[in-house]
């Protein structure tokens, strides 16, 4: 009998990376391979699904609007350990730092089944920043028995919280797999966005920016867009209520501004080969930036992915309305600037995660 490899799938960037450990883990073809949707997303997750291809064996289908997380906690607690126990795999993959990541290695733990954390080892040194996915990734590194490292930076900060190096593996990130794979596509850009012309593209949904944070920094928005007539911003706008209900009220009646809905993950990477910069606090983004060679601008006043930042590629801004202003003006009006963010290899990762994962259960359980 193959040994079977369950991999829990919650949200929009789990999809993106886990859909190049399935698809290696199939090729591979020593491993039973089963995968669950919590549904701690629905609508993103189910479009990140169709574009892999990516299909649920298990369904929990726990996402319910505007949730607490103590909510959330719970019903996935109850569900991920159901199928735990119908299951019975051999090993549990699961990806980043969410809800559903933290949940499954502890039902995991319950059962004592191992767990596989991709993406393991990014830390910032605020347990609260970003919040709840420092706690979670911290919690999670805990429960976890193989700890899939992308970068040299993430391994160390596990050997100092005393992970042993034998479970450490630095394989790089799986979402440079997933991006390489259609990066070279000629990429179609959502309707109505024009072809030339400065375009800066904007996501934001982290809930320590909710409130204040977040509409001082919408309030950037519109006032870079009035500085820059000819500019277009592009903000596909997170489903969450508390980021729709202030981006309406306060980019909605923006002529230059382009609210979307959540784009697909082809459109989303045309348009960031069609961006001049990027203002973000996605974590994934700033992993593809440098691949694509777009300056980002990182809303955020932490980063658990330094790599960039040391790298020149992307700059830490906070979340104070005029600095987000002035760095973002800085980089529209000198080619310079926008020059000196380019053109960097990409620290995060050179395509072969998902292979060095696979390798690495294939000594484990093969
Ligand atoms: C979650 C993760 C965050 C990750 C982000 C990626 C947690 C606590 N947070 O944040 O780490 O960066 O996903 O996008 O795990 N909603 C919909 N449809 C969807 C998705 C969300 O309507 O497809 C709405 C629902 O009202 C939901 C709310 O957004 O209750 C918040 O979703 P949740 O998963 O709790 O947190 P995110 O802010 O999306
Ligand atoms: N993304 C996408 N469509 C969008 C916005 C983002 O495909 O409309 C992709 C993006 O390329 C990146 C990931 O989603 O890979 C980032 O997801 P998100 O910001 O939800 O989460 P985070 O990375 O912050 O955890």
């Amino acid at each position: 009998m193959k040994p079977k490899v369950l991999l829990t799938v919650g949200t929009r960037p789990e999809a993106i990376k886990l859909a190049p450990v399935v698809a290696a883990l199939r090729a591979h073809g020593g491993f039973e391979v089963r995968v669950l949707f919590t549904g701690q997303h629905r609508e993103l997750l189910d479009q990140m699904a169709d574009f892999f291809d990516l299909r649920a064996d298990r369904d929990l289908q726990v996402m319910q609007a505007g949730q607490t997380l103590p909510e959330l906690t719970a019903r996935l607690m109850r569900g991920i350990d159901a199928v735990l126990a119908d299951e019975q795999p051999t090993v549990v993959l699961t990806q980043g730092d969410t809800t559903t990541v933290l949940v499954t290695a502890l039902g995991c733990y319950y059962r004592r089944i191992p767990v596989g954390h991709v993406e393991a080892g990014l830390r910032t040194a605020d347990l609260f920043s970003p919040f709840p996915e420092e706690g979670n990734r911290r919690l999670a590194s805990v429960l976890t028995a193989h700890h899939f490292a992308p970068t040299e930076r993430s391994a160390a900060n596990l050997r100092a919280e005393g992970i042993a190096e034998d479970r450490i593996h630095v394989t790089g990130n799986t979402v440079v797999d997933a991006l390489q794979q259609i990066v070279q596509r000629d990429l179609p850009l959502p309707e109505g966005i024009p072809a030339e012309g400065p375009l800066a593209l904007v996501t934001m949904h982290r809930r320590e920016n909710h409130g204040a944070p977040l509409r001082g920094l919408l309030g950037a928005m519109r006032d870079l867009c009035a500085a820059y007539p000819d500019l277009t911003l592009v903000y596909p706008v997170h489903p969450n209520p508390n980021v729709q209900g202030p981006a309406r009220e306060i980019l909605g009646d923006v002529p230059n501004a382009r609210l979307l809905p959540p784009v697909g993950y082809g459109e989303f990477v045309g348009l960031m080969k069609r961006a001049t910069l990027m203002l973000t606090d996605s974590g994934g983004v700033q992993e593809e930036g440098p691949s694509i060679g777009l300056p980002i601008l990182v809303l955020r006043d932490t980063t658990e992915r330094p790599e960039g930042i040391d790298a020149g590629v992307a700059k830490l801004c906070g979340t104070d309305p005029a600095v987000v202003l002035r760095e973002a003006r800085r980089l529209l009006d000198d080619p310079a600037a926008r020059a000196a963010m380019q053109g960097a290899e990409n620290p995060y990762g050179d395509g072969r995660a998902a292979a060095r994962i696979v390798e690495v259960l294939a000594a484990a359980y093969l």
